[in-house]
């Protein structure tokens, strides 16, 4: 196939073989902060044969849990030595900053379009924020061989922040730079080229790179003293070569239909006329927490939480449950599990009858996930009536909030289960319609409207004291109709969602590598899927609490569910890898809240501002 393709002639190229672009391993020269404390370092690799022209940038091949890889514009290119500066901002980017000489990394590259420089441009002032100095560096070396004149306008936090500062006077230019510690009300880098530019008379043309609203604001500035005026965009990007449309800005064209065109910043860009840019879309207004917080609230504890309910409420001290099956109350009593911050929790799915579960292997790791079939594997509803007494007793005197996680092959089964258990006096119920592993049920229920809206019916109408939660599937056609319909059938409140079903082969053995063939995904991976699935449903309004669960980890992972709608999150793959995970994002949500100043969490259900 790869040959096939290759053997087609490129027509934008008339015909000529493009060469392909492919990651390439390279060797670290050097790794060493350009100031301490700065967070900003300069990575020098070693790359022989590499032609990047001016505005080019490379990808650097990600950590093993990210799939996309990271831009960096080249800032130098000289003996076989490709010369980076990073700033430490994230996941990725801290790792690059620990690399050291000997290590490798992978790299592709150049991309991105070449900037030209006219031989017409006589004045040119270059405007750098932050690590976007970087990216001028070359136009300053071009300019500088031929001994043209440059200004340089450099901004940053503090001094540390202004980059290579000596490589803009080894050029020729001259630099004027401002830091936003000084004791001025014009302390910023777009100050100084209002400056430059109030006796320029629209001659010198402005190259900028650095932050967005920086560039925002160079573009207006340029726009009112008609200078000509270009800029270096950042964006997120995943394939960097123009395929997938991942790093697309709007601009200010419209194609023959009036239709807005987009254009992507890793082929088309990253320079760009600041008149081609749609400033107003490309940044929009910022928002407060502040301001999207309910005006009144009388509750005291911010993360207290109360799920409403027909019956009775489920109240939670911390809005964190863990998520059923991960966790038997032994391994929180006595296993590794840390108690703090879990508001309930939810033991693992009972069935009528004991069950062995599923073949093993029963789990195994994911891009950023893991699969799994345990396959309800666990006490029958006799084995644990006999041990209820003693669970109850527990409850009554640690004051735990229990919620016991059901599941069946029909609707009977559900109906025993829920009847037995109230009876016995437990009084949180969640059902398990949404199972990709039970192999034993012929139907999924929660992926039929009709037979859930039944299901939780006939629970609903034969056990009315127990607070009802209903587990969805994110795996659902339409999850507002399944929300609707479990809602109709009385529900208390949605967990929103299961795992999705998927599949994962060993190419070595030709098997999959999980043992009921196909299992359920969990972990980050589900994030995205389950957080949209929440959002969907909060957004119908049917009114009652949702507790999100797919993939949290953390506090802000957290913040994420509730800002899509939830009431309440549960965890359950990541515990596996952190057992704190439940004390560490209580705190991390305490911590938020204070930031900024909510009175309690639940002020913020529902509160993403779309775009
Ligand atoms: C053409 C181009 C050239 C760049 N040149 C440089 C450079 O010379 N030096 C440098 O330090 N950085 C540069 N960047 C930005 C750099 O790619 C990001 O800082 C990096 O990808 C962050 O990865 P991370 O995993 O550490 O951060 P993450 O943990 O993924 O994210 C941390 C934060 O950074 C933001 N972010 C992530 N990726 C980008 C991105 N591509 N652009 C803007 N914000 C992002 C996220 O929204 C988040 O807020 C450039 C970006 C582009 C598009
Ligand atoms: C090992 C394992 C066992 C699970 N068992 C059950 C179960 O018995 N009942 C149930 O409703 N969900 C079960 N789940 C699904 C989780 O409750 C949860 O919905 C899912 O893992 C997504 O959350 P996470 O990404 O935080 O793990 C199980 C998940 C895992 C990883
Ligand atoms: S990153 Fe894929 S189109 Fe730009």
């Amino acid at each position: 196939m790869e040959r096939i393709r290759d053997a087609i002639p490129n027509t934008k190229t008339g015909g000529r073989m493009k060469k392909k672009k492919k990651f390439f391993e390279t060797a670290v020269l050097s790794s060493r902060e350009t100031e301490r404390g700065s967070g900003i370092y300069r990575l020098m690799l070693y790359a022989e044969k590499q032609k990047p022209a001016i505005g080019q940038f490379y990808e650097i091949a990600p950590d093993s849990s990210s799939p996309m890889p990271r831009p960096f514009s080249v800032a130098d290119y000289a003996d076989n030595t490709l010369t980076f500066y990073i700033k430490a901002i994230g996941k990725n980017t801290n790792k690059f900053c620990e690399l050291e000489s000997g290590d490798t990394v992978k790299l592709i590259g150049p991309l991105g379009k070449p900037f030209k420089l006219r031989p017409s441009w006589k004045k040119v002032i270059l405007v750098g924020g932050g690590t976007g100095i970087a990216t001028l560096m070359p136009i300053a070396k071009e300019r500088g061989k031929k001994g043209e004149e440059t200004l340089a306008l450099l901004g940053g936090r503090d001094e540390s922040q202004i980059l290579c500062q000596w490589h803009f006077k080894r050029q020729n230019c001259v630099l004027r730079y401002i830091c936003q510690t000084e004791q001025c009300e014009r302390n910023l880098v777009t100050h100084l080229l209002e400056d430059a530019l109030k006796n320029d008379g629209g001659k010198s043309i402005v190259i900028a790179c650095g932050p967005r609203p920086m560039l925002k604001r160079v573009a207006e500035i340029c726009k009112n003293h008609t200078n000509e005026c270009y800029v270096s965009l950042e964006a997120i990007m995943a394939c960097g070569i123009g395929s997938c449309k991942g790093c697309d800005i709007p601009t200010t064209k419209k194609d023959e239909n009036g239709n807005q065109v987009y254009t992507s910043v890793c082929s088309e860009g990253p320079f760009f006329n600041a008149l081609d840019i749609d400033w107003a879309k490309l940044i929009p207004p910022l928002i407060t927490i502040e301001s999207r917080k309910k005006a009144t609230t009388t509750k005291i504890d911010p993360l207290q939480t109360d799920l409403w309910g027909y019956s009775r409420n489920l109240l939670l001290k911390y809005p964190i449950m863990t998520a059923a099956g991960c966790y038997t109350l032994e391994s929180v009593n006595d296993g590794p599990v840390n108690e703090y911050g879990i508001g309930a929790h939810i033991l693992k799915s009972l069935c009528v009858d004991m069950r062995q579960g599923n073949p093993e292997p029963r789990v195994c790791e994911t891009p950023s996930g893991m699969l799994n079939s345990i396959g309800l594997k666990g006490m029958g509803l006799k084995e644990f009536l006999s041990i209820s007494p003693m669970i109850l007793d527990m409850i009554e005197k640690t004051g735990r909030k229990i919620v016991l996680n059901i599941s069946g092959n029909s609707i009977k089964e559900f109906v025993t289960l829920a009847v037995a258990l109230e009876k016995a006096g437990f009084e949180y119920i969640q059902l398990n319609p949404s199972c990709p592993n039970n192999k034993k049920s012929k139907k999924i229920f929660a992926l039929h409207p009709r037979l859930l809206y039944e299901l939780v019916y006939e629970v609903r109408a034969k056990a009315q004291r127990v607070y009802l939660i209903t587990k969805l599937s994110p795996k659902s056609q339409d999850i507002v109709i399944c929300a609707s319909n479990a809602y109709d059938g009385g529900t208390d409140a949605f967990s929103i969602a299961n795992t999705y079903p998927g599949m994962s082969i060993d190419p070595n053995t030709l098997r999959p590598r999980i043992g009921g063939n196909t299992g359920g995904l969990s972990g980050p991976a589900l994030r995205p899927i389950n957080v949209l699935k929440v959002h969907e449903v909060f957004q119908a309004g049917l009114g009652i609490p949702i507790i999100g669960v797919g993939g949290i980890t953390d506090a802000d992972s957290t913040m994420e569910y509730i800002l899509a709608g939830a009431n309440a999150v549960e965890i359950g793959t990541a515990s596996f890898k952190n057992p704190d995970v439940f004390k560490e994002t209580s705190q991390g949500l305490k911590d938020y809240v204070k930031k900024h100043q909510v009175t309690n969490i639940q002020d913020l259900i529902g509160k993403v501002v779309l775009y």
